[in-house]
């Protein structure tokens, strides 16, 4: 307890109580007074370590029907019959020198060549499956020391997903297999290791099946750790803390903590938690009364402790705090571990919808896949920060990760950005394995502010039926044991009222179908309701005629799927109904697979308000007309028609301004009034030059809006998102690559070939541009401008300098821009 005084106790003005209880027991609970309690500061001792395991891997592809190209997995007996003796990569004498080099996270699928195979249009049309034995396994293979001085202390690796199907050897000891291709999964491995010398870890990876009917991705596509600890310790997700925000009082924070004795004796232990405040200033310390904890067992400690002035997490302020828990045992520190919160209250209401900090919060929200341009499903942590921001721009406040637990680092961006979460469980079911994913999404991300309602299930056939809300309450109940803190929805598509899941869930969730939504609100005067799939307008970016041949759909708010309503349309619906809490896009940004409306050539979705790199349609003005807080006047399309001349062209403007008058060349083409939720049209005969829209408010002009025919393709502009990034091996730049004419402005039809070259402190990580039937690769270094814009993703090394990205075409001046890699410490890891 280094810093931390008995006079900033009583300054403090925390009321606190600390309770140590025995696991499922409220008998032995004890007051103490924490101005009297010892307390450690934040490195609590104990010399936890939790270590990246992402670098230095080797890899290569397996064969799922051919053993002898599989590493004779499968064959001989070898694969399971001894322990430590698993099939020949896992030992150390194998030699892997022809096996390829990389670091995680990895996607493999990405790097397969698109095929056109109906079986697999769904799935991004990357040859993954049954059909294509050779490119369905992976393997991955890192070696790498532990001290003898690690002898006695607790070894486990904890792997945050891998796409799928993963079994994982560790010195020749089959660890385990993992099934799902979203969950988290650990192995405790003490005894398997070797101290001292080299230990070999293995991890055959199987893509074969799928868990959804979307792009998944291939291979360990999320962090992995190693974990080492004192035989006593708070054991993986053991923390839990949740509050109750009183009105004009303190907030109660309650703390439940579990201690895991591995040793052969009891061992008498306390808990003592130290909460942070935003600002990094401790705000209470709280000790529990020391409890012995028998041999090999695990033991719950319940602290509460009142926070006056909480600074309330919320969207606007996004404010985090810390418990810093340290273990004691025998009066020594034994471990500490960090659990990041935040203090904030979250209800549905049936008849006002939802509230954050009893604030009402329309839900403005997206579902999203969790691929990306460049680097499918194996995305860099950063860039889970730059989708959320992006997805800020437009003001939407809320992602529904459709249909399965996301990666950590998506929940941490949330709760540092202010973006609240609908989180989805992958499996609708109460068999161990449903149930088992189910507990690791809440175990593991319970403590995430950002996360305001849990959801068990998608379109689910059983979703109104009797079996269904038998298997739904088994859903509900592993939840709420779990966590008590949060509200259980399901996104169904039919089967509201009746027998099935309408009297388990306690939010009803609405996929499509708003003309249902009023008569089951009418029926059901006690249930709240969310859009948990709501618009789906289709469109492709720069786009304003439909090409079937091409794949291609016009980006007006004109097309959707038969199931699905426009934009204007489910907004305008939701935003009239103070009852309903919100509602979610399908979808946020285009991924990978499910190209409706056309199947081959298309390999993306049409879906996203955004495309795969996060360039916006025009549909994304809309909602930030609409859902954001700044005015918006966006004029569209683009003014480069050649050969349309005199010809009808529909000119659209989303604004959230009060009267709007569009010219062409000059000449006033009308001026129209806005409609809260509703768009402007003008059909113009179309002239080159200029369209521009000016918008005014109060009679006053506050913002115009030009688009100009442009010459032809001249040069190519680089611009990256951020001048700086970490020199950190992890820290990426998202670099936009725009063709432009002479004159610099954007030419919104070019396609031209760009080829990047990345030289300095980072290498190139992907490429991407948009368009939903490019066959080019994402690995590639060379790929066409799709409507004058095309992304690369940039890396940063671990060496601090600059990276200079240049991209050149034929015919057109390179474009180049510079970013600076600021020396940064690296993420402690395994060497
Ligand atoms: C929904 C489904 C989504 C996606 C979407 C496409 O019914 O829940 O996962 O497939 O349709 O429109």
């Amino acid at each position: 307890m280094s810093n931390w005084t008995r006079r900033d106790l009583l300054k403090s003005g925390i009321a606190a109580s600390a309770v140590a209880a025995e696991q499922g027991s409220a008998a032995s609970q004890t007051q103490q007074n924490p101005a009297q309690s010892p307390a450690t500061g934040p490195a609590g001792g104990g010399g936890r370590e939790r270590l990246l395991l992402d670098f230095g891997w080797r890899f290569h592809l397996g064969n799922a029907n051919d053993s002898a190209q599989d590493f004779t997995f499968g064959t001989g007996g070898g694969t399971f019959s001894k322990s430590g003796n698993s099939v020949p990569p896992a030992r150390a004498n194998f030699d892997d020198s022809s096996w390829r080099k990389l670091d995680l996270p990895h996607d493999w699928a990405i790097e397969l060549p698109f095929e056109n195979d109906r079986s697999l249009v769904a799935h991004g049309s990357h040859p993954l499956g049954r059909t294509y034995p050779a490119t369905s396994i992976g393997w991955y293979r890192r070696v790498f020391d532990l001290p003898a001085s690690d002898l006695g202390r607790r070894i486990s690796l904890e792997f945050d997903g891998v796409y799928r199907n993963a079994m994982v050897t560790f010195n020749g000891h089959y660890l385990g297999a993992n099934f799902s291709g979203y969950s988290p999964f650990r192995f405790d491995v003490t005894d398997q290791a070797n101290y001292g010398s080299p230990n070999v870890l293995l991890v055959r990876v199987d893509a074969t099946l799928g868990d959804g009917w979307f792009y998944e991705g291939a291979g360990i596509y999320r962090h992995v750790w190693l974990t080492k600890t004192n035989p006593v310790h708070v054991p993986q997700w053991g923390t839990f803390v949740r509050s109750t925000v009183r009105p004009n009082g303190p907030a109660a924070v309650r703390i439940s903590t579990e201690v895991e004795n591995e040793t052969d004796g009891a061992r008498n232990c306390r808990v003592i938690s130290r909460l942070v405040d935003p600002a990094g200033k401790a705000v209470a310390t709280v000790a529990a009364t020391p409890i012995s904890i028998p041999a090999w067992s695990r033991r719950e400690f319940q602290q509460t402790v009142d926070v006056a002035s909480p600074s309330l997490w919320s969207v606007e302020q996004p404010h985090l705090y810390r418990l810093e828990t340290t273990v004691e045992s025998a009066g020594a520190a034994v471990d500490s571990y960090v659990t990041p919160f935040g203090i904030r209250s979250v209800r549905f209401d049936v008849n006002n919808g939802f509230f954050l900090n009893e604030k009402p919060v329309k839900l403005k929200g997206t579902c999203n896949h969790q691929d990306h341009a460049g680097v499918g499903a194996a995305l860099p942590d950063r860039i889970q920060a730059y989708r959320v921001e992006r997805l800020q721009e437009m003001g939407s406040n809320a992602i529904r990760t459709s249909h399965n637990p996301p990666t950590p680092e998506l929940v941490d961006a949330c709760d540092r950005l202010g973006m609240m979460m609908m989180c989805e469980t992958r499996m609708m079911d109460s068999t161990p394995e449903a149930l088992s994913q189910l507990e690791r999404m809440v175990r593991c991300h319970r403590n995430h502010p950002s996360i305001v309602i849990w959801s068990i299930g998608n379109e689910e056939p059983e979703q109104g039926n009797e079996r269904g809300a038998r298997i739904e309450a088994t859903m509900k109940r592993t939840v709420k044991a779990l966590d008590d803190s949060r509200m259980v929805t399901q996104a169904m598509n039919n089967g509201w009222g009746g027998k099935g899941a309408t009297n388990v869930l306690d939010v009803q969730g609405f996929n499509y179908n708003e003309n249902r939504i009023d008569q089951l609100h009418k029926d059901y005067p006690a249930l709240p309701i969310v859009g948990t799939e709501t618009g789906s307008t289709v469109s492709t970016r720069g786009i304003y005629a439909n090409d079937r041949e091409k794949g291609y759909v016009r980006a007006y708010d004109l097309e959707r799927p038969a199931w699905a309503a426009l934009a204007e349309v489910w907004w305008k619906f939701y935003d009239a109904r103070p009852f309903l809490a919100g509602g979610f896009v399908w979808t946020g940004f285009d991924y990978r697979g499910e190209p409706t409306p056309y199947g081959w050539p298309c390999i993306n979705s049409h879906f996203g308000i955004m495309d795969m790199c996060g360039f916006p349609k025009d549909n994304f003005f809309y909602y930030q007309a609409w859902w954001g807080s700044k005015p918006v006047l966006h004029l569209f399309p683009h003014w480069n028609w050649a050969g349309k001349e005199g010809q009808e062209i529909e000119v659209w403007v989303h604004s959230n301004l009060e009267r709007v008058e569009l010219f062409l060349n000059g000449q006033s083409q009308g001026a129209q009034d806005v409609a809260r939720d509703t768009h402007l049209v003008w059909k113009v005969k179309y002239a080159a030059g200029a369209i521009e829209a000016r918008g005014s408010k109060g009679g006053r002009q506050v913002l115009t809006a030009k688009r100009e025919t442009t010459g032809p393709a001249a040069k190519v502009q680089l611009r990256s998102d951020r001048g700086r990034i970490d020199g950190n091996a992890e820290d990426v730049a998202m670099i936009t690559a725009t063709v432009v004419d002479a004159q610099g402005r954007e030419v919104p039809i070019a396609d031209n070939e760009l080829t990047f070259q990345v030289a300095g402190s980072g290498k190139l990580l992907g490429l991407g541009n948009g368009d939903p039937s490019s066959h080019e690769l994402d690995t590639a270094p060379s790929r066409k401008a799709f409507n004058g814009l095309c992304m690369a993703i940039v890396q940063a090394s671990k060496v601090a300098g600059e990276i200079r990205v240049e991209a050149t075409s034929p015919g057109l001046e390179p474009g180049a821009v510079t970013v600076t890699v600021a020396p940064a410490p690296l993420r402690p890891a395994v060497a």
